[in-house]
């Protein structure tokens, strides 16, 4: 049985928790317990380790840790204020209303997102596996009512339907990056955070999200889970306010969860 196919059996036939552990090399404090695995199980999960240093820096873990211990603050392709008209078009705040409950996975260091929840976002809950992203976020977030957590996109410990909306920037792109050369590993990663994405957005709920590593490939995960409605496939178009979309140096799409 070639390699991917038997992740793809074990993470068809085993509880999520132990393929993700394995993955992240230790089961972060937000990750649901569940009974111990076979011992056969474990020790072959155990065995996955992150990608070689030289194969694929991104997809490291080890490196973003690095990275936010030295960089406090940085935000990849774009800022709040520059995503804010296409996002807000999509998942608009009604005033007379509760704000919609909003998700951003591998916040990282990128405190522009305190601009989103200031602007009115304030249901707002992020997660990084990266626990020195998790420290930024907690820095920059401060005594804001923002959720953080350490913990990784292809296992969430959120209940079903917990989000209206979830903004990812640059997170696929990692998740991807982390299957290194393998392009069909890099493709399953993808296929279990967009999976774990549908299990956490509400019916109607919207993801937006912000890619330039791998867009083929992020477009293709969601056209695969089944669960999706293109609402921006990716191309140029102008939000009724007059803002464009190649204002961003990134691919920008979006889904309706179905
Ligand atoms: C390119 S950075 C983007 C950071 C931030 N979203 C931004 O736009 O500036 C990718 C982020 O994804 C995180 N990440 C990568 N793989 C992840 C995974 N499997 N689960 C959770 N976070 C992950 C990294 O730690 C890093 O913070």
């Amino acid at each position: 049985m070639r390699f991917q196919t038997l992740i793809l059996v074990i993470y068809a036939f085993f509880p999520k928790d132990y393929v993700a552990s394995a993955f992240i090399g230790q089961r972060s404090a937000s990750l649901r317990s569940t009974s111990t695995p076979p011992l056969h199980i474990i020790s072959f999960l155990s065995s996955l380790k992150e990608p070689d240093e030289k194969e694929s820096k991104f997809g490291r873990q080890t490196y973003w840790n690095e990275c936010y211990e030295k960089e406090r603050e940085f935000s990849w392709y774009a800022e709040w204020k520059d995503i804010q008209p296409f996002f807000t078009e999509l998942v608009p705040l009604n005033h007379e209303q509760p704000p919609p409950r909003v998700l951003l996975p591998g916040i990282g260091n990128d405190r522009s997102m305190v601009d989103m929840y200031d602007h009115g976002y304030t249901q707002m809950s992020a997660f990084d596996y990266a626990a020195e992203g998790v420290e930024c976020a907690k820095e920059f977030f401060a005594d804001r009512d923002c959720d953080l957590l350490l913990a990784d996109c292809r296992n969430l410990s959120y209940e079903n339907d917990s989000f209206d909306a979830i903004l990812e920037k640059g997170t696929l792109d990692a998740v991807y990056l982390s299957g290194a050369h393998d392009k069909e590993l890099a493709a399953i990663y993808l296929a279990m955070a967009v999976s774990e994405m549908a299990r956490v957005v509400r019916k109607g709920g919207v993801v937006m999200s912000i890619t330039a590593a791998c867009a083929d490939a992020v477009q293709e995960a969601f056209e695969k889970c089944g669960k999706w409605r293109v609402l921006r496939d990716g191309g140029f178009y102008a939000t009724d306010d007059g803002f464009t979309s190649n204002n961003i140096d990134a691919t920008i799409f979006a889904w309706e969860r179905i």
